[in-house]
């Protein structure tokens, strides 16, 4: 398939409607749930990265904007790079209230469009999951160059070491058993890796490990761009944010909720009930609305969603 043979063919063809757009970058099915989960990705992103009012901040594969509409209020400026020209000409149009932001499309795995040390600060969620980890190497590499030195680069990888996200990994071996050899390698397909593995990577790519987490299906990572800063006041300060920067138990446990219905283990209707105590936490609410979007897309499948 035409759409398998490159990131900007496959990403294009995803968002080649808003709505598919919003599917693509976090599942999604319209605007009010993508505030809902931007917002609580973005106070993980602000805390990792002691967001400042002065800083230059540059997302990688920022998608719909869903996290750089809530960062880019509290920053001098937000550069959000994508793959894709329609992800980032949704992102153009959700942010064309916000005049400090700027757009950059990419195509290959190199931000070369972007000066030398010319971000304070940077991220990247849900996008090296999707990608060879020659490139994922590669965009560490060039991360570190567009950075000031002592700048901070925070990121998440799935993580196979997690019981979960072991269990999330599963889903893709088992498409593997049976897939037909000649097809299996679709560019974008999820990639698993490990907490030693990012530790690896950062290191060769030239950061210094400021905080990593990895008790959920999830490996969140603080890099410091060597050559600058001051290592030991960064990493005290991550570790006193860590509880709200890590996705909680509350989280995995929904997430592993939700593997459970996908995998047939429970009915749709028992993870909607779980999902009606606000009590809980602010991940309930989050979810809630998420799940309801899930539903009503498989509503062939799983049967008539609630109201
Ligand atoms: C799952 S979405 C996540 C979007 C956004 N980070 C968020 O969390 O809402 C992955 C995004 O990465 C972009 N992307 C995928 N591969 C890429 C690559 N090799 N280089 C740059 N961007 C890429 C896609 O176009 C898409 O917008």
């Amino acid at each position: 398939m035409e759409s398998q043979k490159n990131y900007k063919n496959f990403w294009n063809e995803k968002a080649s409607t808003p709505t598919g757009a919003f599917i693509a970058v976090d599942g999604s099915t319209n605007e009010e749930t993508a505030r809902l989960t931007g917002r609580y990705s973005a106070r993980q992103v602000s805390l990792a990265l002691d967001l400042q009012p002065g800083d230059r901040v540059l997302e990688l594969g920022c998608g719909v904007g869903r996290i750089g509409r809530e960062i880019a209020p509290r920053v001098a400026h937000w550069e959000g790079c994508d793959i894709s020209s329609n992800m980032l000409g949704v992102a153009r149009q959700r942010l064309a209230g916000l005049p400090n932001t700027g757009f950059t499309e990419l195509h290959r795995s190199s931000l070369q469009p972007l000066a030398d040390a010319s971000f304070d600060k940077a991220y990247c969620v849900a996008v090296f999951i999707h990608m060879d980890k020659e490139d994922f190497y590669l965009y560490l590499e060039d991360m570190a160059r567009v950075l000031k030195p002592g700048g901070l680069f925070y990121f998440d990888v799935w993580n196979m070491a997690s019981a979960v996200g072991w269990r999330r990994y599963a889903l893709e071996i088992n498409q593997y058993r049976t897939a037909d050899p000649a097809q299996r390698k679709d560019v974008a397909r999820n990639q698993f890796s490990s907490p030693e593995e990012v530790r690896v990577m950062l290191d060769r790519a030239g950061f210094d490990l400021v905080l990593e987490l990895a008790d959920s299906p999830w490996v969140q990572a603080i890099g410091m761009r060597r050559g600058g800063g001051d290592l030991v006041a960064r990493r005290a300060q991550a570790q006193r944010d860590a509880a709200r920067i890590a996705y909680t138990p509350l989280w995995t446990e929904l997430f592993d909720g939700l593997l459970d219905v996908v995998t047939g283990k429970c009915e749709p209707s028992s993870m909607w009930k779980v999902l009606a105590d606000d009590a809980r936490g602010e991940e309930i609410p989050m979810f809630r609305a998420w799940y309801h979007g899930l539903w009503k897309v498989n509503e062939n499948a799983w049967g008539p969603a609630p109201n």
